[in-house]
This record gives C-alpha cells, structure tokens and sequence, in this order.
C-alpha cells in the first residue's frame, strides 16, 4: 500500500493508539481486571432510565421512529435540536445567539478535527498556523488530529501546591507563545486529565489573548457547565462571539449516539456546516431526538445539578479519599485538585521509575491506568513532570477502584527512592 503524507501521519502508531490497543489485550482473559485508565462515563441508572424513557415515546408515538432513523438531517444538525438549544442558552444565560450560532457534529472529537485543521496547519500563503494549548497536560484526544504535528504549540503551567497532598495548575500567562503564527487558543474546562476548572478570570484574560491576536479561544466543555455539569468548582457558563464552545452529549451518558455541540459565530458556524457536509454528509440524528424534549423543558439543566454533578462529586470524594488512606506518608504524592470531569490526576515525587513503568507493573496486577507523559503534547522543551503523574478514572463501581489504588500504592510504594 502506497500511503499519502494524509495516510502516514493518520495511520502512524500514535503513542496513544498503542496504549489502548495493550489497554484492550490487557482487558482479556479471565481474570478480574481494574480498570481506572478509559474515559467511559459511569452509567447513572436514573439517568439511563431518561434516556430509556425517550426511546420509548419514539416508539410508542405514530410513524416517529421511521421518520427519526429514515431521513438525513441538514449538515448543520436538527433543526428542533438547535433551535431548542438557541432558546435554552438565551434564556439561562442571556447569550445573544439564534439558530445560526450553533452546528451539530458526529461527536465533539469530529468537531475538533474540522475546527483544529480549519484554522491551524498550512495556510494559503505557504505559511504556518499554530494551535496554542495554554496548558498541557490536556485532552489526550487532540493529539494526533492536526495533519503536522507541529501545529500545536503549548505551555507548562504554574504548579500550585495546596498543603501536603494537592496541588493545582495554573495558566502561566508569561510563558505562552503568542507568536504571529498563532491560528487559536484551545482549552478543555474541566480538564481532561486533571480534573481542572479554569477560573472565569483565567477564561477571560485568555479570551482577552486571543482577541488581541484576531483569533477565537475554543473552551471545550464536554464536560462542563450547563451539561453535563460534572464540575466541582465555581465557574460561571462562558460565551461570547470570540469563543467557539465545544460540547457533547457523550459524557451525560450518551456517548454511542455521536453527537457533538458547536456554539459560534455565524461564519464559524457556516465553514463548520461546509465542511461536515464534506466529511459526514449528515449527523447521527437519534441523540438529538432524544435529548429535544429535555432542552425544550429545561430539564437537562436539573438533571446535571441534581444528579450528575452529585454523582461525580461524591465518587471523587471517595476515590480522593481512598487515595489519602492508601498512599500514606511514605509516597509523597499530591493530587490536583479534583474540580470536574471524572478523572483524579496524581503526581508521584519520590519514586524512582517513570510512571509508564509504574502503567506496567500495575497491568501486570490486572490493574488499568494512564500514565502522564501523553497528555504533554506540543511542549518543545522536556520536562520531568510528565513521566511523574497518572490518570485514574473513578467513574467506575466504588470497590474496583479501591482495589486498584490500592494496587497503584503497592507499587509506587515498592518504588520510593530511599
Ligand atoms: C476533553 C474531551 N473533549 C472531547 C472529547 C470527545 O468526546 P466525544 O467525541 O465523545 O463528544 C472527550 C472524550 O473523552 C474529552 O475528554
């Protein structure tokens, strides 16, 4: 097979292609497996039972179904969808959008591709746009989705230490990259994998940044305010026509539907809408049938207060818990603070492996993490940093990951520089 530059650089074995693929062979057999390292949501059975519910009336009304799943939708989505969604944002938040503000894609990961490669990458000019990351360690995700991977460019945070055991990371507004090749700023809130929020004066000062630049910030909500909501912290819904704002119905649960949330401006929205025609043609269609009837009411708001964010919030407590019980003094250790999403990101200080070492002794206990150093994509300079940490998903069933930190600790422990 003769590839293309397109063709190499989309089937080259990314870093992170191999790990799911050990991910997955480490998954078989028979054994009990612990598995903290996907991004899977938890499945909360109330909110199943909606999502159930839903289905339901589709198939219970004349001729619903047949028309949900036999027809293509505009490229830019279902227009009761986006039109429900319009009238949500404008009454919560006052935002001054309509229908033309907002695209539908097959998931937000298609979102990001369409948007990262529409503005970064070669221009037409022969020159070279680059997607700046204020702050990595981020989304995992982003990775390998530009056509050169030299079109992202990122920058090492502030490292907060919050008492013995915590720590947060800060945007180092000094230390970013505002070069004349800047193409837009990009940022996931909550972040994927630490579990931070950026303040809203952080989202502002970089909203600030990028219009200086004549650029848009794109803040990746997929797990943020309104929904899903799985946000711990103070942080206010922000939107703006600068502000391309990526969202999902992935992690309230509906994850298979595909179904990604673009709010922009209008000329944003459009390149968007062209440019899915080409790649989708249309969108899946059964997630936004789904949800409608839940924007239209407004119930999909208290459904993430009252009980998605609830749900994450405890597991975290607990799993942050079990992490302060198990680890002890003798690993100094600190967690970022857990703020959102449904990840707890640990950084590991005294031990004397890399923590891909530390990934393979805990597989060989059946026992499934990230290790750090994949998040840190777009940083020119090495950094120490990023073999020291681990992601652990605690979406899962409270005693698997118990059983697993306590596995992580065993091992870390095992591995202490004396
Ligand atoms: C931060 C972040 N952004 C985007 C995505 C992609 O989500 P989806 O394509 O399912 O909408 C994920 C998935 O885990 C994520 O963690």
């Amino acid at each position: 097979m003769r590839l293309s530059a397109f063709g190499q650089k989309f089937t080259a074995r990314s870093g992170i292609l191999a790990l799911m693929d050990d991910l997955g062979r480490a998954l078989t057999g028979s054994e009990k497996k612990y598995m903290l390292g996907g991004g899977n949501p938890a499945r909360i059975s109330e909110v199943a039972k909606l999502w159930r519910e839903q289905m339901e009336r589709i198939l219970s009304e004349d001729d619903r179904f047949e028309q949900m799943v036999s027809n293509y939708d505009p490229p830019q989505g279902n227009p009761a969808f986006i039109n429900a969604l319009a009238e949500l944002f404008r009454r919560e938040y006052g935002w001054d959008i309509g229908p033309g503000n907002i695209a539908v894609t097959n998931g937000s990961q298609t979102s990001f591709f369409m948007l990262f490669n529409m503005l970064g990458g070669r221009q037409n000019d022969g020159s070279r746009r680059r997607i700046l990351l204020p702050i990595v360690p981020e989304y995992i995700g982003y990775a390998d989705q530009t056509l050169d991977a030299e079109d992202f460019v990122s920058a090492q945070p502030r490292i907060e230490l919050i008492g013995e055991h915590r720590f947060k990371y800060r945007v180092d507004f000094a230390e970013l990259q505002l070069g004349e090749d800047l193409a837009a700023i990009c940022v996931s809130r909550p972040t994927n994998p630490t579990g931070n929020v950026l303040t809203d004066e952080e989202v502002y000062h970089l909203d600030e940044i990028a219009r200086e630049h004549d650029v848009p910030l794109i803040l990746d909500n997929a797990y943020g305010v309104p929904f899903p909501g799985m946000i711990f912290a103070p942080a206010t819904p922000i939107w703006n026509e600068n502000i391309i704002l990526a969202m999902s119905l992935s992690k309230i649960g509906l994850p298979s539907v595909r179904t990604g949330i673009i709010v922009a401006r209008e000329e944003i929205i459009a390149a968007l809408c062209s440019c899915n025609a080409i790649l989708s043609l249309a969108n899946a269609g059964v997630g936004q049938q789904l949800v409608t009837p839940l924007i239209e009411s407004g119930e999909i708001l208290r459904i993430s207060s009252e009980i998605v964010r609830p749900f994450y919030e405890s597991k975290s407590a607990r799993a942050l818990q079990c992490i302060d019980d198990e680890f002890g003094d003798d690993l100094a250790y600190a967690v970022h603070l857990s703020e959102g999403s449904l990840f707890l990101w640990v950084w590991f200080r005294n031990i004397s492996i890399t923590t891909m070492e530390l990934y393979e002794r805990c597989k060989a206990r059946n026992t499934i993490v990230v290790p750090g150093r994949y998040f840190f994509f777009g940083l020119e300079e090495d950094w120490p940093h990023r073999d020291q940490c681990i992601r652990i998903n605690y979406g899962m069933p409270d005693e698997d990951v118990r059983r697993g930190i306590r596995v992580i600790a065993e091992e870390a422990r095992k591995a202490v520089i004396p």
